[in-house]
């Protein structure tokens, strides 16, 4: 069987259906906590990845300035894992950071693997600035962070026009 995946903007209606999907991964403590509320706020930052329907990954960027932006909430539901979905959410906000003329993108990370064969280098977290830690303070893991920097220059993203945000089938 074929599924149709869509990336794009989320939208209102999609909020609920978000904020069920990080609850495991913030439980686990992969993620940062979000509530509804924090998800409206930044509604503007998240893509969604729809499967059949149905909201099947999320993530959101962060933008810092000119010279940074920031995965955050990146996860795909467990039943729709290892088909490609968590490349299309990624490569899909490098498009949409590049068109807004943002030079890197970064994520913390424990999925080190994921992010270096998407063509991210590993960094120091020493070498990222100051204001990227004032979410993480509320993390009940900031004062030993294990998380893993990883970082992208946009100029070595394959970069597709806005437009043509990622649409595939792929085999169940
Ligand atoms: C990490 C995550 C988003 C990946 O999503 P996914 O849809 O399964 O990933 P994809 O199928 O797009 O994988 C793309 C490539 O990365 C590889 N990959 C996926 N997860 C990986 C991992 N944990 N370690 C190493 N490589 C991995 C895939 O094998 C694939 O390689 P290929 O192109 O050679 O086949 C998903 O596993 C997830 O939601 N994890 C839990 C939450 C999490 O850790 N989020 C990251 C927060 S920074």
């Amino acid at each position: 069987m074929k599924h149709h995946i869509i990336v794009r903007n989320a939208n209102a209606s999609d909020v609920p259906h978000i904020y069920k999907l990080l609850i495991p991964f913030v439980e686990k403590k992969i993620i940062l906590q979000r509530d509804e509320d924090n998800i409206f706020q930044h509604l503007q930052e998240f893509l969604v990845a729809e499967c059949d329907g149905k909201i099947a990954g999320v993530v959101c960027a962060h933008i810092y300035g000119k010279n940074l932006a920031e995965l955050r909430s990146l996860v795909v539901d467990p039943e729709y894992q290892k088909h490609g979905i968590g490349r299309l959410l990624v490569e899909g906000c490098e498009q949409w950071v590049n068109d807004l003329g943002v030079a890197k993108v970064f994520a913390l990370t424990y999925v080190t693997g994921f992010f270096t064969k998407l063509g991210y280098r590993v960094v120091s977290k020493e070498s990222l600035p100051h204001k990227v830690w004032t979410v993480c303070v509320h993390c009940s893991r900031f004062a030993h962070c294990d998380e893993v920097a990883v970082e992208k220059k946009m100029s070595d993203a394959p970069i597709m026009p806005m437009s043509i945000l990622p649409i595939i089938e792929v085999d169940e």
